[in-house]
């Protein structure tokens, strides 16, 4: 089998501002990988990282800078009908159905875009409406569904057309936990097995691409950092434990970063503050050996509230990559130098 999405040396950078504020940003930083056919691939990088211009640029919907992008074999600028044809595309949040229409008639239309015949796109509409379990709700217009009901909606409007290949960008995105389960549930299970769709998946959430994710993209800032299965990533990682520490408001935390980051043993300290919480994490092998001087140094900047030992999770692994965690947005970092 081969590749059903190919990605190489990606490119793509926006114009910000204008005049003498006139900034261009990288969005996307040459970025290459391969999609095997028939495999759920994850991209995985916080808010800001590229996820949504990357895939917005397989979709053809946007125009790389330089490098190229090919679907089951085709260059996507070169055959895009052909590769539109191939594709079928879930974003979260954005606004893709008419709330005035029924669901039936939001497909209807689809369809028609696609140029399926009307025996054809019945067929499709029933089996996905039955499929999603739609078929009570079909004739109702969109606006009175609620969030989760218009995401399968959506889902349906994607796969109108029976796409060999789904770009599915933050599917679960702002859903209830029950909803997100269905979905997590049938993109697994139904498109993945059952149907043996390709899936790409963005998310910046590290269980969704850990229980997912056949293979796994971490994205930073544009850039594609490592690329590999989620047991390698843990497997890779040469430290064995996370000391997870939350204090009282810290204000200098980067000096005692710095102060943390010079104790033997210590790979990384990573601190966050919600709220009025100073929340740490401290990568490294065995959290005892430590842990006393550890505590004496944090105690001279604020009272500790809790103390925790774990086992390094993908989130863990992306923190020690990157040094920032999936939860942090990025920053304007992305501007050329
Ligand atoms: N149309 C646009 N114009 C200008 N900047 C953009 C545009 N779309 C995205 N960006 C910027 O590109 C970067 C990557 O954004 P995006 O691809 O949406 O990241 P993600 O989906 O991972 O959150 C961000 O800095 C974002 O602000
Ligand atoms: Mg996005």
């Amino acid at each position: 089998m081969g590749y059903a999405i190919e990605v190489n040396n990606v490119i793509k950078k926006f114009k910000r501002g204008s005049g003498l504020k006139k900034r261009e940003i990288v969005a996307v930083n040459n970025a290459t990988f391969e999609i095997n056919e028939g495999e759920i691939f994850g991209l995985l990088g916080p808010n800001g990282a590229g996820k949504t211009t990357l895939v917005r640029c397989i979709a053809t919907l946007l125009i790389p800078d330089s490098g190229t992008i090919k679907i089951m074999g085709k260059d996507v600028l070169k055959y895009p009908l052909f590769c539109r044809r191939q594709i079928g595309l879930l974003t979260s949040g954005e606004r893709t159905l008419y709330w005035k229409l029924s669901a039936k008639d939001n497909l209807k239309f689809f369809a028609a875009l696609y140029g399926l015949d009307k025996k054809e796109t019945e067929k499709r509409i029933d089996y996905l409406m039955e499929l999603l379990g739609l078929k009570e709700v079909q004739n109702e217009r969109v606006e009175k569904y609620s969030s989760g009901m218009k995401q399968k909606v959506s889902l349906a409007r994607a796969l109108i057309h029976d796409p060999k290949v789904l770009l599915l960008d933050e599917p679960t995105l702002g859903l209830d936990p029950q909803f997100a389960r269905f979905l997590r549930d049938f993109i697994k299970n139904v498109l993945n097995r059952q149907e043996r769709k390709t899936i790409l998946l963005t998310t910046h959430y590290m269980d969704e691409a850990d229980e997912l994710c056949s293979r796994i993209a971490f994205i930073n800032q544009g850039r594609i950092v490592d690329c590999k299965t989620p047991e390698e990533y843990k497997r890779d990682l040469p430290h064995s434990e996370v000391l997870e520490i939350k204090t009282t408001l810290i204000t200098n935390a980067k000096e005692l970063e710095e102060n943390l980051s010079k104790i033997p043993t210590i790979e990384k300290v990573n601190i966050t503050t919600q709220n009025t919480i100073t929340h740490f994490k401290i990568i490294l092998p065995r959290a005892e050996q430590v842990l006393s001087d550890v505590i004496s140094e944090v105690q001279k900047y604020a009272k500790i509230l809790a103390i925790d030992v774990n086992e390094p999770t993908l989130e863990d692994v992306f923190i020690y990559i990157t040094g920032r965690r999936l939860t942090e947005d990025t920053k304007e970092e992305l501007e050329l130098e």
